[in-house]
């Protein structure tokens, strides 16, 4: 594996892949790898000749008020478990190269971004979109792998890559879990003995949901409220948002909406102690 960490350089590999024919797999993450990271570049080792995977703490994508020092970094272990997971380039840049003093061109991707993670962190995803654009510019794969977990992040850069006609295939990977449930996050570090029994309440109110919506035909706040019970029961836990709405437009349902729905995506951000936690599960609702 080698790690490659100026812009230049990267470019410069990649002429070569494709000179020599060869297709690119892509997978950007933030680091501090768990089993889902390495479950994306394995599935992009199955599926192109080439896997690149960039690590950058992307500045922009986190507001003033949030967690972007006190982020989790392991550089030593990440190289590590890179190229045991059989990737070909690690790509390390440099805020200060990839953000100079003038930069001012920002990609919005509007409307997705409206509710869920769009409403509690504004300019999150103005900053996710222009640095996955930007990564897209210089790595050119013909591939690249985003988790299912981040669902209205991979929405937000499907529409962008079609809008902007960015020639990349999205390639989607379920959501990793815990043995017990809990979605893998480079965040679940941050939470204490107690405070990780608690966030396994975001696995358990997303399964009591599709239990209801499988066995009973249920209101959309009677759902909501359920899910609600759930996660109020734990210790150090402060919801955020429970979002039941459109899987494709990331619009909330109303009551209408949801009876005649046929697909459903539950969506929960909560706050474990200092945590913010996220997970997901799409439905399709069985008629009653
Ligand atoms: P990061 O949180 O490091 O995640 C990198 C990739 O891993 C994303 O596609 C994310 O959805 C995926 N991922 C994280 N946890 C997962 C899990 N438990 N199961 C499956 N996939 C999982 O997402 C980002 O970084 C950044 O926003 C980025 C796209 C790199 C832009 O800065």
């Amino acid at each position: 594996m080698r790690v490659i960490p100026s812009i230049p350089e990267m470019r410069a590999q990649v002429l070569q892949y494709k000179r020599d024919g060869l297709t690119i797999g892509f997978v950007p993450t933030m680091g501090y790898f768990h089993a889902g990271h390495i479950a994306l570049m394995e599935l992009a080792r199955q599926l192109t000749d080439r896997v690149v995977v960039s690590l950058f703490v992307n500045p922009t994508q986190f507001g003033p008020n949030e967690d972007l020092s006190r982020y989790p970094r392991d550089m030593e272990r990440d190289t590590r478990m890179a190229k045991e997971a059989g990737v070909d380039i690690f790509f390390t840049p440099d805020a200060n190269e990839l953000y100079s003093k003038a930069f001012s061109t920002w990609v919005n991707v509007e409307g997705l971004s409206e509710h869920l993670c769009g409403r509690s962190r504004p300019g999150h995803f103005r900053g996710v979109a222009t640095i996955v654009a930007k990564l897209f510019g210089i790595v050119q794969p013909d591939k690249a792998v985003f988790g299912q977990k981040d669902f209205q992040q991979l929405a937000i850069i499907r529409r962008m890559v079609q809008d902007l006609n960015m020639p990349v295939e999205i390639v989607a990977h379920e959501t990793v879990r815990e043995p017990d449930g809990l979605a893998m996050s480079s965040r679940n570090t941050y939470l204490s003995q107690g405070e990780r029994a608690s966030a396994l309440c975001l696995y358990q109110a997303l399964c009591k949901a599709e239990t209801a919506l499988k066995t009973e035909k249920i209101g959309l706040e009677t759902l909501k409220n359920a899910i609600e019970g759930v996660i109020s029961a734990k210790p150090f836990t402060r919801i955020d948002y429970i979002f039941i709405g459109d899987p494709n437009s990331l619009q909330p349902y109303d009551e209408d909406g949801f009876q005649k729905a046929k697909e459903v995506l539950a969506a929960l951000a909560v706050w474990v102690g200092k945590t913010r936690l996220i997970d997901n599960m799409c439905f399709t609702k069985q008629p009653h």
